[in-house]
């Protein structure tokens, strides 16, 4: 049996990446990360991928703020299957998948999302949790579909809300939370997909 590969996609920080990456390195992961794209030219994403001696490449979207146009999620499925790429990620990934991807990668795209969805979907799903005050919130793995975070639930994680938190601190605990749940669903998948675990 072979090793998963995978291909991310970010827009930010990278720090679910790097989760994915020192999990593979302390063995608690049978993966190789072979290609990190990012829609944001200087996202923190591509220097961690650079750093880790992973082909990093820059998404143009051409001037296109929110959409994700055809043409271009064309080009970055070609990418992906160019690099044979078994798993897509998308770790902080803010622009919508569809059919181009979807269907060439068609049950093989996962997404981290912070918050226990169904709840909260869509942008700064912590900011959502502290204005609806409710007590708890957390973070979910889930299968991409064409909607916005509404795919099969893989893997969640709780998060308590504490009555002094601010944004900054929540969504900190639930990144915490992330970084554990993101490679033990990715080594789910693999595992229901028939690769080396
Ligand atoms: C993560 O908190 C992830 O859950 C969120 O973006 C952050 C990326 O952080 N994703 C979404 O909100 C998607 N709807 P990272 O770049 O440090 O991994």
């Amino acid at each position: 049996m072979r090793k998963i590969r995978i291909g991310v996609l970010g827009s930010g920080s990278g720090s679910n990446l790097q989760a994915l990456l020192d999990a593979i390195r302390s063995d608690l992961l049978q993966a190789e990360i072979v290609l990190v794209l990012s829609d944001v030219a200087d996202a923190r994403i591509l220097q961690r991928a650079k750093d880790a001696g992973i082909p990093a490449e820059w998404i143009d979207c051409f001037g296109n703020k929110n959409r994700f146009p055809e043409a271009v999620q064309q080009h970055v499925a070609d990418r992906l299957v160019d690099a044979g790429v078994d798993l897509v990620c998308l770790a902080g990934f803010m622009r919508l998948i569809k059919s181009p991807i979807l269907q060439r990668f068609s049950e093989r795209i996962i997404n981290i999302h912070p918050s226990l969805l169904p709840h909260f979907p869509g942008l700064e799903a912590w900011k959502q949790a502290l204005d609806a005050g409710v007590t708890e919130t957390g973070c979910t793995v889930h299968f991409v579909d064409e909607g916005m975070d509404t795919g099969t639930v893989i893997l969640q994680a709780k998060v308590p809300i504490h009555s002094d938190d601010d944004s900054l601190s929540l969504h900190q605990r639930i990144q915490q939370q992330e970084h554990l749940i993101y490679p033990q669903a990715v080594r789910l998948v693999a595992a229901r997909l028939g690769f080396a675990v």
